[in-house]
């Protein structure tokens, strides 16, 4: 996307819990840019075929399912959000049982395809902030503003940690984390799309920074850029 595009995107890639949705929904309050979150749609698939009742380990049957449901997508408060058959997922996609098996929903490569052409037509919502692990690879290459959020490992466990104390329905933390761990290994080494840097993209390591500073960070260098 050249400097003249109409449309901006700013793509934010990075691990689990390396502060990289609440920097990027900061980022897109500060720019009043939309903001998308492309995990939501891979989640929102894995709720959808454990709702169906479709086995996760049959590609063949999740493939099916997403090329029969009308999918759907809205804003609010230049939020991306969706329905699928008319039914909206909201908090659904972050129980235990999407969380444990997004990570195979999202290796699958018809359901990558399917889900990188809807998120490139999110450019319909005007300039966008969307976070991932392929925004900066696949998704959106050609976009001048490329981030990769990084943070050491204990701090990625920290930061996740005190995340879910603070939810409902969470006591053993312990067990999160190693799947978390697990969830990151599956998304970094699948075959289609891993986790990676994307070239050009600028890597923001975050272990001793504030959330502030990288918001900041990213938002006046997207500024000084588009001459605002
Ligand atoms: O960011 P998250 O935890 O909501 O992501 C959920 C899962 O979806 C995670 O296993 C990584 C995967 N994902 C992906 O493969 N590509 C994206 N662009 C976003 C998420």
């Amino acid at each position: 996307m050249s400097n003249n595009h109409p449309v901006s995107v700013v793509a934010i890639d990075g691990p689990s819990a390396s502060g990289k949705s609440t920097v990027s929904k900061r980022v897109a309050q500060e720019l009043k840019f939309t903001y998308v979150d492309s995990g939501s749609l891979y989640r929102g698939m894995t709720w959808k075929a454990l709702r169906d009742g479709v086995e996760i380990g049959r590609p063949d049957q999740v493939i099916e399912l997403m090329n029969r449901m009308k999918l759907e997508f809205y804003t609010e408060n230049r939020v991306v959000l969706f329905t699928m058959d008319g039914e909206d997922p909201g908090q659904q996609i972050r129980s235990e049982p999407v969380r444990e098996n997004v990570a195979d929903i999202a290796a699958i490569p018809e359901v990558r395809v399917f889900m990188v052409d809807r998120l490139r037509e999110m450019v319909r919502f005007g300039d966008i902030v969307m976070e991932g692990r392929d925004i900066g690879t696949v998704v959106f290459p050609e976009s001048p503003f490329k981030y990769y959020l990084d943070a050491d490992p204990e701090e990625r466990a920290r930061r996740r940690s005190l995340e879910l104390k603070s939810m409902e329905g969470v006591d053993d933390v312990g067990k999160v984390l190693d799947s978390l761990a697990r969830r990151d290994r599956k998304d970094s080494t699948r075959k289609t799309a891993p986790l990676q840097i994307a070239l050009g993209a600028r890597v923001i390591n975050s272990t001793s920074m504030t959330i502030e500073e990288v918001v900041a960070l990213i938002t006046a260098e997207v500024r000084a850029a588009l001459g605002q």
